[in-house]
């Protein structure tokens, strides 16, 4: 959506996976300051999201009306407090009667209820799918409800940053592009990595509502979906991978760097969901990487490519393991390069220039082939990341030593 925000994927924080219902005034105010406090602020987190369960319902006059106890400023007084402290407000809804949690929701008031929080000072608007009254099963009654809500936005005259949350149902990839900043393209991602995890039987083809069967999604259900769309993401407008899931506790941390690097890789929004009053220096050391948020917020904006995907025989509980190799273009001229081993055993594995450069659709081999590139390990030196990690030219090969459930990204750079 062209309306000036999301040029880069949109970072922040959500209450969602880890409060839930159970969200407050003083929970929201001192995860921003500490948000603040740990620097995530200078390096680009920059909304404080409040998802569902916010609301009491509409008050005599229709409008509605924040739950005052959890409250007490109103969600005003919070926007305040929350744009002091220099960070922004993201307000949720559904566009449906209802919202998931069975709040209030927004259908047939989008105009009453975008001119409210744009009152109060809200910044952006996530905006979920529960209850529809079978308003969906076509793109074009997708498109009438979530374009309703686009238009009452833009109609406030404040800028505030559009999320549809319709979990992938109607191909929002296909009508979302020109009415939204970002777009879920699955049902709730969950903090766990395997893609036959029996917790997860999201499925993952194009076009197919993950809402019936499966609504919850593991980390590998989303990767083999977003693939099939990486060229609708572009600058204002995100395939949505869901919330980051890092330090969450399920996932190892070498799975927890594939989930960042892949979502950076993708041009997914980054919004940690995480409990800041007990978070670790792991978890910090992985979600301030620069190096890989500089992929994430490259100003070209171009989401990565898979370039190949192999089924390997690792034989574990969850059945066949399988590695993927993606590529993407980034500002300046470099290559963004990422294996995901997603097996579960290490490997050593490998890519040549002409699998990082192949120009899917043209048929041909891309001129870079010919120079030597420089290589850069985003997670081995990632506070300076001033120390190539190589030099390859001609028939080279990248090597890389991957953990089992790694994804490790390399960037490639034009030899100076
Ligand atoms: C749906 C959404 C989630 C979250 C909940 C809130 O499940 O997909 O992201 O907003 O609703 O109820």
């Amino acid at each position: 959506l062209d309306n000036g925000l999301a040029r880069t994927p949109q970072m922040g924080w959500n209450t969602w996976s880890s409060f839930g219902c159970d969200l407050n005034a003083n929970v929201i105010l001192d995860t921003t300051r500490k948000i603040v406090q740990y620097g995530f602020k200078d390096i680009g987190y920059e909304y404080i999201i409040l998802d569902d369960c916010w609301s009491d319902g509409r008050n005599a006059t229709g409008y509605l009306q924040p739950n005052m106890t959890k409250f007490p400023d109103g969600i005003k007084g919070l926007a305040d407090q929350i744009h002091d402290l220099g960070m922004k407000i993201g307000i949720y809804s559904s566009a449906g009667t209802m919202t998931c949690a069975r709040y209030a929701g927004s259908l047939g008031h989008e105009d009453q209820d975008a001119a409210v929080w744009a009152e109060w000072g809200v910044d952006y608007v996530k905006y979920d799918n529960c209850f529809n009254e079978g308003e969906e099963g076509t793109e074009k009654l997708s498109y009438d409800r979530y374009n309703a809500m686009s238009m009452a936005l833009n109609k406030t005259g404040r800028p505030m940053l559009y999320s549809m949350c319709n979990w992938g149902v109607d191909g929002p990839w296909l009508f979302g592009p020109t009415i939204a900043n970002s777009w879920r393209i699955t049902g709730d991602l969950i903090d766990t990595f395997d893609r036959d995890d029996p917790q997860c039987p999201c499925v993952e083809k194009e076009g197919l509502d993950c809402k019936v069967p499966g609504f919850y999604c593991s980390l590998m259900n989303v990767v083999n979906k977003v693939v099939y769309f990486p060229s609708k993401a572009f600058p204002g407008a995100w395939n949505d991978m869901d919330l980051l899931q890092v330090g969450n506790g399920a996932m190892t941390d070498e799975e927890y760097i594939t989930h960042f690097s892949i979502w950076a890789a993708m041009k997914s929004p980054m919004i940690m969901t995480n409990v800041f009053a007990e978070i670790d220096a792991r978890t910090l050391s992985i979600l301030q990487n620069t190096a890989v948020l500089a992929v994430s917020q490259d100003s070209a904006g171009s989401s990565a490519t898979r370039r190949w995907r192999y089924f390997v025989n690792d034989t574990d509980s969850f059945g066949q393991g399988e590695i993927q190799l993606f590529t993407g273009p980034l500002s300046g001229g470099d290559q963004l390069v990422l294996f995901l081993n997603a097996g579960t055993r290490d490997r050593d594995m490998n890519a040549t220039l002409e699998e990082i450069f192949w120009e899917s659709g043209v048929g041909g081999r891309a001129p870079q082939v010919r120079e030597a590139w420089e290589i850069y390990d985003l997670w081995a030196d990632r506070l300076s990341n001033a120390q190539a990690a190589g030099i390859i030219a001609g028939n080279a090969t990248i090597p890389f030593n991957m953990t089992a459930h790694g994804g490790s990204p390399r960037e490639v750079y034009a030899q100076t």
